[in-house]
């Protein structure tokens, strides 16, 4: 038997979110948003559970290019354009739509004489991508002008719609939004998944759900299952070995945690190489047969201990979830002091993905 960590991906659980998307936003068209390899998913097998989608966005051109040959017909944006001049044929070629968010991008797209579906970001106040509002209409009559644009649709990205305390931040950069676009006829795309369930009055066009898709909450107040959204990941493992412990033995690197009471501990092949948080402290939870229990002291390149004092019937062998069915990812992510995006997103490739259906 091969080592016992896998990634179980339940792509009905996935087309049950897409639903769910659908129930949250009734007439905006949906952009899945499948970045980083369907955030950890697995790319190809996401898509096909999401082949209802409107369309797709990433970053990786290589991956956009391989959907499009593999027959998805829908837009593919990519969400930070393109880097060089070089890469615009291939854009043409396979009609991948293009964020512009730089005056660069603008330069070379004209430069190259070819046209491009267009989402002109803006930046409303995240400051990470976009161009400034005082710039928008000079490069929407340039891009019209220079014949740049197939199509052009205006978008916005929020910076903390997913804080409950931060309404009024949102509220801000919506109005900025709306006060720039509003004498424009191009469709628009603002909302993330935090957006789309927490303000459906940015929902516009286009809505741009990633974690949501994949079965996380993206508020810190409400979980999947508040949502109504289910785990697609699950993150499983097996125990490799077993050790009674007497009161003040020690567990693992650096003796973190030290028994209080004699204890059976359970070995799990899972660590920080297969993407499970390096940072979890002791008391993380975890399921050993269905029963919750918890991480105990560091966790290892390949290896956590786990606590089996009370689990009186496992054993060798004895069917450990990381997170997932039964354990959202979102309070290991808490624990961890992280959030589900990097858990999901940093399962490692010697991790096997098992597609359930
Ligand atoms: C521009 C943009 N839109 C949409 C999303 C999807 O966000 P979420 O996964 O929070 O729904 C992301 C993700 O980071 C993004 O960068």
């Amino acid at each position: 038997m091969s080592r016992p960590i896998q990634a179980t991906i339940d792509l009905s659980a996935l087309t049950q979110n897409l639903a769910m998307v659908r129930q949250y936003a009734t007439k905006a068209r949906i952009m899945a948003v499948i970045k980083a390899d369907a955030y950890g998913h697995g790319l190809f097998p996401v898509v096909s559970a999401l082949k209802d989608a409107d369309g797709f966005a990433l970053l990786e051109l290589n991956a956009a290019i391989a959907l499009r040959k593999a027959g998805y017909q829908q837009p593919i944006l990519l969400l930070e354009g393109f880097f060089s001049i070089e890469e615009l044929p291939e854009f043409q070629r396979y009609k991948l739509s293009a964020v512009i968010h730089h005056e660069e991008q603008v330069a070379m797209l004209s430069k190259s004489k070819h046209r491009l579906d267009i989402f002109l970001k803006i930046n409303t106040g995240m400051n990470r991508l976009g161009l400034h509002p005082n710039q928008l209409a000079r490069i929407i009559k340039y891009l019209i002008d220079n014949q740049c644009a197939r199509s052009l649709t205006l978008m916005t990205h929020f910076a903390s719609a997913d804080i409950p305390a931060e309404k009024e931040s949102v509220s801000r950069q919506f109005e900025i939004f709306r006060s720039i676009t509003k004498d424009y006829h191009y469709p628009c795309s603002v909302a993330n998944s935090a957006a789309i369930i927490r303000y459906p009055e940015t929902q516009s066009d286009w809505i741009r759900p990633g974690i949501m898709l994949y079965g996380s909450s993206p508020f810190p107040d409400k979980t999947a299952s508040n949502l109504q959204l289910k785990p697609v990941m699950t993150l499983s493992s097996k125990i490799i070995a077993i050790h009674d412990l007497q009161i003040g033995d020690k567990v693992g690197y650096h003796g973190l945690f030290e028994a209080d009471r004699p204890m059976r501990i359970g070995i799990v092949a899972c660590g920080y190489a297969d993407g499970y948080p390096r940072h979890a402290p002791t008391n993380t939870p975890v399921l050993v047969n269905n029963q919750r229990s918890r991480l105990l002291g560091r966790v290892s390149m390949d290896m956590i201990a786990v606590d089996l004092t009370d689990i009186r019937d496992a054993g060798l062998s004895s069917a450990v979830i990381l997170w997932g069915k039964g354990l959202p990812v979102d309070e290991v992510a808490c624990h961890a002091n992280t959030n589900s995006y990097e858990l999901l997103c940093a399962v490692a490739p010697r991790v096997e993905r098992q597609i359930s259906h």
